[in-house]
């Protein structure tokens, strides 16, 4: 049976239409995206979601006292809806170990840098960026991986790599990762799941023919 998948958000979405469109093209094999679920109600990836026909929720941190109260309802949530897969794709909320116990092994996230390079508490979204140029490295990009209990230290899934050049800003570099890194690792990392091909072997992952 198809592979349910949730895609978790909180804004812009464009890793989430690149799963969408990776879908119409027959591209996740053995996958459904059967939910998105937004952190913010303003978050324009719930409009993707609507264009697709795609089930959207929202689940905002202030609603919740505290961000493990957040957890446990966005646990449920997903329990309710029988989702196999969950799909970190541009979720600016660090999700409490409910989340992990709940998922095993069954929550992928992207981050726009090449782990363990500009990672952690702190680093999300342009940040990341920023603090790469700061850093002066030549190359930066993307990397899959699955959520584990530490923040962006979960087993890595894939991992590509673009230069820096010199004229970059933030948002040049930012947008030269997603075009040419994020939008193509995440959708085929989630089709591999899907189809039952990655396996986790410690701090490794096996990727099976
Ligand atoms: C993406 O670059 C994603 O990798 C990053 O935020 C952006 C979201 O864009 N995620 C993180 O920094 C998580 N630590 P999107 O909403 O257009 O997909």
């Amino acid at each position: 049976m198809a592979k349910r998948i949730a895609v978790l958000v909180s804004g812009g979405g464009t890793n989430l239409q690149a799963l969408i469109d990776a879908q119409a093209r027959g591209e996740i094999v053995n996958g459904e995206i059967a939910a998105v679920i937004a952190s913010n109600p303003d978050a324009y990836a719930l409009e993707r979601a609507k264009k697709a026909g795609i089930p959207t929720y929202v689940v905002a941190r202030k609603s919740y006292p505290s961000s493990q109260a957040m957890t446990v309802a966005l646990v449920e949530q997903l329990q309710a809806l029988h989702i196999d897969l969950v799909v970190l794709a541009g979720f600016m909320v660090i999700l409490t170990s409910e989340m992990v116990q709940a998922f095993p092994n069954a929550i992928l996230n992207v981050h726009p840098a090449l782990i363990p390079s500009f990672a952690g508490p702190g680093c999300y979204g342009l940040h990341v960026h920023e603090k790469a140029l700061e850093y002066g490295v030549k190359l930066s990009g993307a990397t899959v991986h699955f959520v584990s209990e530490e923040c962006d230290g979960g087993p890595i899934v894939s991992q590509k790599a673009v230069e820096v050049l010199p004229d970059d800003t933030p948002e040049i570099l930012q947008r030269r990762i997603m075009e040419n890194c994020e939008w193509k690792l995440l959708p085929q990392a989630v089709s591999l799941f899907c189809q039952g091909r990655l396996k986790v072997e410690g701090r490794t992952v096996r990727i099976l023919d």
